[in-house]
């Protein structure tokens, strides 16, 4: 059995009440539970009436999922797999800064150890997650399968440089799930598979950088992530979506 949290869910009931798309009785699992992102989801979906079960996997769950450890995420979706199908699948893991540094300023700044860690938690591992999790959505009803990316992950948007190690793992981040989008539909044909920004969000991510003053409550982050979730039809997988519900360019 998954260990769970039990974080209070600190959204108001008008803001989020309940994924209305997805089947009485639907089954959760939020990957980074431990983050302020990923709890403020957990907390949400544990108060949705229709939610049977919700679960939040990360480095000190049972199972574990470390993004580092390929070995791990694998035996995780071995375990949870009797459990399912899961109907709400919502990988909220991912890292900014971290004991090799802050995001790079400059071309001058790149090394290869940081460059390897961020890939390494924001787009190697969320690909293994996409490998082993995407096949315990339902293959006959409706089922969300959410990656959080980053609005600075967009190439299309991206005006001011620097952060080069994080705007690229995110980039990768969103090709590695607009191709398992294609893939998935021809198994998963109600599958909708997103990237998702959650704007800037009071975080221990975003703390170097002024989150605690700049950004939102992570539960304001997580209720509007839901809605757009919620919202969004078959014909909408494999996009990039922000937390308002504005489509972003890659
Ligand atoms: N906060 C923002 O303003 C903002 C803006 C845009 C996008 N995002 C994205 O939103 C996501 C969540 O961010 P947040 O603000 O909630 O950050 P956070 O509070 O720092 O949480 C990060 C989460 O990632 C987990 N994690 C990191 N490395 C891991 C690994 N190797 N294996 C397993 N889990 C790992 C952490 O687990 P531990 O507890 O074990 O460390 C924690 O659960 C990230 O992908 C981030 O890029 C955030």
């Amino acid at each position: 059995m998954p260990t769970t949290q039990q974080t209070p869910c600190t959204v108001t009931p008008t803001a989020f009440t309940s994924l209305q798309s997805l089947p009485q009785g639907y089954r959760a699992l939020v990957i980074g539970a431990t983050g302020a992102i990923g709890s403020a989801l957990l907390a949400c979906l544990h108060a949705d009436p229709r939610c049977a079960l919700a679960a939040g996997l990360g480095r000190r769950s049972s199972p574990a999922v470390d993004l580092d450890d390929e070995a791990s995420i694998a035996h995780a979706a071995q375990q949870l797999k009797s459990q399912g199908p899961w109907h709400c699948i919502i990988h909220a893991a991912g890292v900014l800064h971290g004991p090799l540094g802050l995001p790079e300023k400059r071309l001058g700044q790149m090394n290869y150890a940081q460059m390897e860690a961020t890939f390494r938690a924001n787009t190697f591992g969320p690909a293994l997650v996409l490998a082993h999790f995407a096949p315990l959505l339902p293959r006959q009803e409706r089922g969300l399968l959410a990656v959080l990316s980053a609005k600075v992950g967009s190439i299309g948007d991206n005006r001011l440089g620097g952060w080069y190690s994080y705007r690229a793992s995110k980039a990768a981040l969103n090709m590695l799930l607009k191709t398992a989008s294609i893939e998935v539909a021809r198994t998963h044909p109600q599958a909708v598979l997103v990237a998702l920004h959650p704007g800037t969000v009071s975080s221990a991510l975003s703390a170097p950088f002024n989150g605690a003053q700049i950004g939102r409550p992570a539960g304001d982050a997580a209720a509007d992530m839901l809605r757009v979730l919620d919202a969004m039809d078959a014909q909408q997988t494999g996009s990039f979506y922000a937390y308002s519900g504005e489509q972003l360019p890659w």
